[in-house]
């Protein structure tokens, strides 16, 4: 079914660049949602059990009645500020490597290309300005990228034989990369969103794609159980080894090394490639600009464990540990770095 798009309208008090460019189907579901205020627009809405931005809405709705996927498909799947671009390149280089050898003397692409670039995202790039993109050139493997909670996954993802990656991060860090983040790419019409009343957000799930524990249960409790089919990673252990976890992707994915590429240290080459130091420096990375209107040099921040120490006070700590407490404790679901030191 194709949506039709309203003419864009002057905005008013209330919220209308909310809406602006959405179809008139998806301007009457916002007006049924429960809405709370955003980070980066003026509200975000409950839709589907988690919170969304608007424009995601739509792209969400096309994405779910058109996607139809591929026995092939990679599917990459975050909460923001998990390691997302990280684990694009990983997976881009990986699963391409026949097509772009991995070697230090040759170009490859995410030499020159942002992992946002060649791994789009549903739901802000191939069903943004779509409900029926044209796949037909996609190039094998089709690896996505996403936020979307596994629950609403397109079911063919679900159906088929597709594989999904989760990169899961500590929700201190992923919080404190969050804040810094998106007052970075807010629009300047928005004011900034102070620490303190982010962190209540946080804590209390508005935030894009929230719950985040609701993100993260609904992936982790996939992988457990159905191991063959969504591999959960944390984003902690893959920098404490990241040769052992770029092994593992690549096995899971169905693109095993061989013998002779460990012999001449070929996962250590794309590890390197795919690194914080290497991709931060490269300038795809220092001035263009990939998702949406958003400088990639965003994307690039400290990369470290355990930095949300420099941002939040004891008591936030025990706000958060609070709330890890009650909805993931029981899940098995641990985190590294989640302690002050
Ligand atoms: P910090 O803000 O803590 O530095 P995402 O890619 O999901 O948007 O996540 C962004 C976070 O991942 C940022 O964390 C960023 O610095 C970090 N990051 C980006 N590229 C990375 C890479 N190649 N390896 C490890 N971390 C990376």
């Amino acid at each position: 079914m194709a949506i039709t798009q309203s003419p864009q309208k002057q905005s008013t008090a209330e919220g209308v660049e909310d809406d602006q460019g959405l179809s008139n189907e998806c301007k009457d579901l916002l007006l049924s949602l429960p809405k709370e205020k955003g980070w980066r627009t003026k509200h975000i809405y409950l839709f589907q059990g988690f919170w969304c931005q608007p424009k995601e809405i739509q792209s969400i709705l096309s994405f779910q009645r058109h996607f139809q996927a591929q026995d092939s498909d990679i599917v990459l799947s975050t909460i923001p500020k998990s390691g997302t671009t990280w684990l694009k390149a990983l997976a881009f280089a990986i699963a391409n490597r026949e097509k772009y050898p991995i070697s230090k003397k040759k170009s490859h692409p995410l030499l020159t290309s942002n992992p946002h670039d060649l791994v789009p995202f549903f739901e802000y790039k191939v069903y943004a300005s779509s409900d029926l993109p044209d796949l037909s050139k996609f190039p094998e493997p089709r690896i996505f990228g996403t936020h979307i909670p596994f629950p609403a996954l397109a079911e063919p993802i679900k159906n088929s034989q597709c594989k999904i990656v989760y990169i899961c991060r500590n929700p201190f860090d992923i919080f404190v990369s969050s804040w810094m983040y998106l007052n970075k790419v807010k629009p300047d019409s928005m004011p900034m969103v102070q620490l303190e009343e982010a962190f209540e957000m946080y804590c209390n799930g508005t935030m894009g794609y929230g719950p985040f524990w609701n993100h993260m249960l609904g992936y982790w409790n996939e992988s457990l159980k159905r191991p063959d089919k969504v591999l959960f990673l944390k984003y902690e252990e893959m920098k404490e080894d990241i040769v052992s976890h770029v092994k593992k992707l690549a096995i899971f994915l169905g693109y095993p090394f061989s013998v002779q590429e460990e012999r001449d240290g070929v996962v250590e080459d794309l590890s390197e490639l795919c690194s914080f130091e290497k991709m931060k420096d490269l300038e795809v990375n220092r001035s263009g600009k990939s998702i949406m209107n958003f400088e990639n040099k965003n994307l690039f921040r400290k990369a470290e464990i355990g930095d949300w120490v420099n941002y939040l006070s004891p008591p936030m700590e025990e706000q958060l540990s609070k709330v890890l407490e009650e909805k993931l404790s029981a899940s098995g679901l641990t985190f590294k770095a989640a302690k002050r030191p």
